[in-house]
């Protein structure tokens, strides 16, 4: 029998029953929602709405149902519509009237968007831990090759040399950035819709600050029908981990092209590969191509979400049913995926060697050069011109920077000297670069340092 039976001469059609259920999805918010009902039900009692043994019953028969969903062992109805409906139904079945008196004051609207919530929230928290263990990760790559130099790149073209630490660090603060959104989208949920009601708020004298402080909110909502349709925080959610996926997607790529044959950067561990079913000389980054595929999973959910959203006029509308499943996928999807991630950069190797090797390669003391000859007078533009000539004539000669001769130099222009030969120095160049935020071993020891700095922070934030 419905909730609403008393206004109906039939029962709903089977399949549209089944059509219209949120339960498979929902049911991953029972411990939530038996909250949320906890906490109404002291609250009732505490307003003198309902009597205490009421509320102590609701409470007793609360934690039995939750126990028994903990253990697998609750019987949910198919026909039940959601996950509110099953434990109400099974409760007033369990402890009689007092868990018929538990939906006073209350609506399924408000409590969907309390339990939606609270979920939000451990999700972030759940998120925000695997973010924090991530970013310790590559840290401590980056500490663990200090001074490893390989070519940076720009339009994917040897461009400067950078320290390979440096690397490392720069998807350490893309992770940072997450992390802040994380929190935004944990405080976008952090307050309490509980006693908005259906749209209208209630005649009850209900205490909404005392159930919000129960359940851990940092406060209350403002508005009873904004309460009962906003999804914005888990729109925020879904933002926070589609960028986050989308950070990783890139790490992945680079980690793909780094393991082919033609760079070699690093190898990953068996751990983190695969074979070929028929090629038996195989070993496919597959864990990282299959990131770089969620990611478009992950960003879809935000999308769709969006697209639900758009049109809905206040207050609840049965669209809203449609917020959680995306939100979850995303929220769950991208956990797995840093903590795969985590596991494939601690387990990589990294050869140096190849690395180095490469950054000999493509002109990348260029810019140094220049800089050479504009220090000593030269306008930049007139030094670039000339260092352009030199690299022309480099390669007419199928040679680098380094296999010119300082007569060569000279002939370009005479404000070469002899130091012109340290200046092409792989370490000389990328030591040179002091700027903060820069490559330069003294400016990443200061960047790795304020990581530290940060990770810190992070870690205590819900970790
Ligand atoms: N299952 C619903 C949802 O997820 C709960 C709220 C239903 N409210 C209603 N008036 N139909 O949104």
């Amino acid at each position: 029998m419905a909730l609403w039976s008393g206004r109906f001469e039939q029962g709903v059609d089977a399949f549209t029953q089944r059509f219209g259920a949120s339960l498979p999805v929902d049911k991953a918010m029972y411990r939530q929602d038996i909250a949320g009902s906890r906490a109404h039900a002291n609250m009732l009692a505490a307003q003198g709405v309902i009597a205490a043994e009421d509320a102590a019953a609701i409470s007793e028969g609360l934690s039995s149902i939750e126990r028994s969903i903990d253990e697998g062992s609750f019987a949910f109805d198919v026909n039940d519509e959601d996950i509110h409906m099953a434990v109400e139904k099974v409760l007033t079945a369990d402890v009689g009237d007092a868990g018929a008196r538990l939906h006073t004051g209350r609506s399924r609207n408000d409590q969907v968007a309390t339990d939606a919530r609270l979920f939000a929230k451990e999700l972030c928290g759940e998120l925000i831990a695997h973010n924090v263990s991530l970013r310790r990760v590559l840290v401590e790559k980056a500490e663990e090759h200090f001074g490893t130099v390989m070519p940076g790149y720009t339009h994917m073209q040897h461009a400067q040399p950078v320290l390979f630490s440096h690397h490392m660090l720069a998807y350490f603060w893309m992770l940072t950035r997450d992390c802040v959104r994380l929190k935004a989208a944990y405080d976008a949920a952090d307050a309490s819709p509980l006693g908005s009601a259906a749209l209208a708020g209630t005649t009850y004298p209900l205490d909404r600050g005392m159930t919000a402080a129960e359940l851990g909110f940092a406060g209350v909502t403002e508005n009873s029908l904004d309460a009962v349709s906003d999804r914005d925080f888990l729109l925020d959610l879904d933002y926070a981990c589609a960028v986050s996926m989308m950070h990783l997607s890139r790490l992945c790529e680079e980690i793909i092209l780094w393991s082919s044959s033609e760079f070699g950067f690093i190898t990953l561990s068996d751990k983190y590969s695969t074979g070929s079913s028929i090629m038996p000389q195989k070993k496919n980054p597959d864990f990282a191509e299959l990131i770089r595929g969620k990611t478009g999973r992950v960003v879809g959910d935000l999308v769709g979400l969006l697209v639900t959203m758009k049109a809905l006029p206040l207050a609840y509308n049965k669209d809203l049913q449609e917020d959680k499943e995306g939100a979850i996928d995303a929220a769950h999807t991208l956990a797995d995926c840093l903590v795969c991630m985590d596991g494939m950069i601690e387990t990589m190797s990294v050869n140096a060697a190849a690395m180095r090797e490469q950054a000999k390669k493509g002109f990348l003391a260029a810019t140094d050069v220049a800089d050479y000859l504009a220090k000593k007078g030269m306008p930049f533009r007139a030094a670039h011109e000339v260092v352009g000539n030199l690299v022309l004539m480099c390669e007419k000669r199928g040679c680098d920077l380094d296999g010119l001769s300082v007569k060569d130099f000279k002939a370009a222009s005479d404000l070469f000297d002899e130091d012109i030969v340290s200046e092409l120095d792989l370490e000389s160049i990328v030591e040179a670069r002091t700027t903060y935020g820069g490559t330069g071993h003294e400016a990443v020891r200061v960047q790795l340092k304020r990581a530290h700095e940060v990770l810190e922070q992070d870690a205590r934030l819900h970790g």
